[in-house]
């Protein structure tokens, strides 16, 4: 194996000396380490006021986000403009917020919908609360098991065979920057009489230069959901929803957004839009520019790379991908002796450069127009420092099995979703008696329970559905991998809630 330098996580001591977190997080601030993940302001030192002195609640001259009619109207107004939306709202508890209204504001408890089965679990989460009924379409597998594009022609199969679905839900661009063809699937749900949201969340930069793909709210999406805070120079928890379509309920779309957000919402956080907002109308122009030379001369330094690869969209040309994201780097490591975490790890403790995830092959580096020069330069050189590493020893090392796991994870995921059997609707679970289970003892059984990688949080399997034998080698296959299983209430993943009997 690759030497890693350090542990898992290891930070300098100079930062983990402080023991709360105000002090940690300060000298985290003032450090070397250099953020290659969200939010998408990187620390910059941007002007803002001292927080404490604009921290206030509603009080007369600043208006109220759930009633706005003058400042935050305004600001909102500014944010629609850009966008070409409609209607633009401000979320101040990220696009979960938005994701959870958009839904409730489109259907009625018990609906049936359609969901991408590579959502984001807030629209599992609105499944469960709105007791939806759901059919899942699939995103294709691609290269190193990166989830890629919903394929149209499978949605309007889907709409064929059952002719009650009032909405589909999808995520554009996923969490690795792969996008959808939009325009194709909003025809279909319109033809079919659904509404359309799209979990945008991941390109809220999207349409702001021509360097990225179009954003859904000007290609025929009904509602569009954007995290700011993960793309653009925007506080962590701050969003938007745009109204792109007419088939919103704008009244209905209003009253869910104070349903699900703070009845206090934050003034720091829509300050922080409303100087986001501005940045981009000022000087979004140039920052873009700069923004897509950066990323150019990185791709093209990367096409040196030996061992490791920085994926284009040469890499997804079999798959007839739409569009993809430059702004997030996947580095995929090609050499039989360092995985994705470990290059995740060795990125870290050796040159100080945090990326935003690892999966079995490769690592994930978010970027923004925030990033500077001399943060993409650390990147490279750090990759090409790897990369000589890497030649001057792979004469002596051979191909282990756990490289060869690696390389067909992607295979195995897709085949749990071939195999999945769905016994009943995720919110049904609750009207039977729950028990315990040993995941090794439990195949045969109903899951009460999600089963997912986290990131990006995509579930193998939710309540209601079969647990096959299939699951579980594949979950044991990602724990030998030391990928990260989440949803389960046992920490340890040893056991799962299931279904007693029915
Ligand atoms: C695809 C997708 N949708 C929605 C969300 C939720 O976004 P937020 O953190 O702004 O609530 C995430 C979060 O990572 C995500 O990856």
């Amino acid at each position: 194996m690759y030497e890693v330098y350090g542990k898992r996580g290891e930070m300098d001591e100079q930062i983990l000396q402080y023991k709360d977190l105000y002090e940690r997080l300060a000298a985290y601030g003032k450090s070397d380490y250099y953020p290659f993940h969200m939010p998408g302001h990187k620390r910059a030192a941007l002007n803002f006021a001292n927080p404490y002195q604009i921290d206030i609640t509603e009080i007369e001259a600043f208006d109220s986000l759930y009633y706005a009619e003058d400042l935050l109207r305004d600001s909102q107004k500014r944010l629609q403009k850009i966008y070409n939306s409609k209607r633009s709202y401000y979320l101040i508890n990220g696009s979960t917020g938005g994701i959870l209204s958009a839904i409730g504001a489109s259907i009625k408890t018990g609906d049936e919908i359609i969901i991408a089965r590579n959502c984001h679990k807030s629209v599992y989460n609105a499944v469960k609360l709105f007791q939806l009924k759901t059919h899942y379409i699939y995103p294709q597998f691609m290269e190193c098991g990166i989830q890629g594009k919903i394929v149209p022609e499978q949605l309007e199969d889907v709409l064929k065979e059952h002719k009650n679905i009032k909405l589909v839900v999808i995520t554009s661009p996923t969490y690795d920057g792969i996008v959808s063809d939009i325009k194709k699937i909003a025809d279909i749900a319109h033809r079919y009489d659904a509404t359309l949201i799209v979990d945008e969340a991941h390109g809220a930069h999207f349409s702001l230069s021509s360097y990225f793909p179009e954003s859904s709210v000007s290609l025929g999406a009904d509602l569009v959901i954007h995290s700011l805070h993960k793309t653009l120079p925007s506080f962590t928890q701050t969003a938007a929803l745009h109204v792109a379509g007419d088939r919103a309920d704008i009244l209905g779309l209003e009253e869910m957004m104070s349903i699900f957000q703070s009845s206090s919402p934050s003034y720091l956080l829509m300050a922080g839009i409303d100087r986001c907002i501005g940045i981009i109308e000022r000087s979004g122009k140039q920052l873009f520019d700069k923004y897509e030379e950066n990323l150019k001369r990185f791709y093209e330094i990367g096409k040196n790379l030996k061992h490791l690869h920085v994926l284009t969209e040469k890499d997804y040309e079999a798959y007839d991908v739409p569009a993809v994201d430059h702004g997030k780097i996947l580095i995929r490591t090609c050499h039989p002796k360092v995985n994705g975490v470990q290059l995740y790890d060795l990125l870290l403790n050796k040159y100080h450069l945090q990326m935003e995830m690892s999966s079995a092959q490769y690592v994930l580096a978010m970027t923004s127009i925030m990033d500077t020069q001399e943060g993409f330069d650390r990147l490279f050189w750090a990759l090409l420092e790897i990369d000589r590493d890497l030649e001057l020893t792979s004469d002596l090392l051979e191909v282990c099995d756990d490289y060869r796991n690696k390389s067909q994870l992607g295979k195995f995921l897709e085949r749990v979703y071939e195999k999945r059997e769905k016994v009943m609707e995720i919110s049904d679970t609750e009207h039977y008696n729950i028990e315990e289970t040993l995941l090794q003892s439990s195949v045969g059984k109903i899951s009460a329970e999600y089963i997912y990688l986290y990131p990006p949080g995509v579930p193998m399997i939710v309540p209601g559905e079969t647990i096959s034998d299939h699951l579980i080698e594949v979950i044991g296959k990602c724990r030998n991998l030391g990928l990260h299983l989440q949803g389960l209430r046992d920490r340890q993943c040893q056991k799962i809630l299931t279904v007693a009997s029915i």
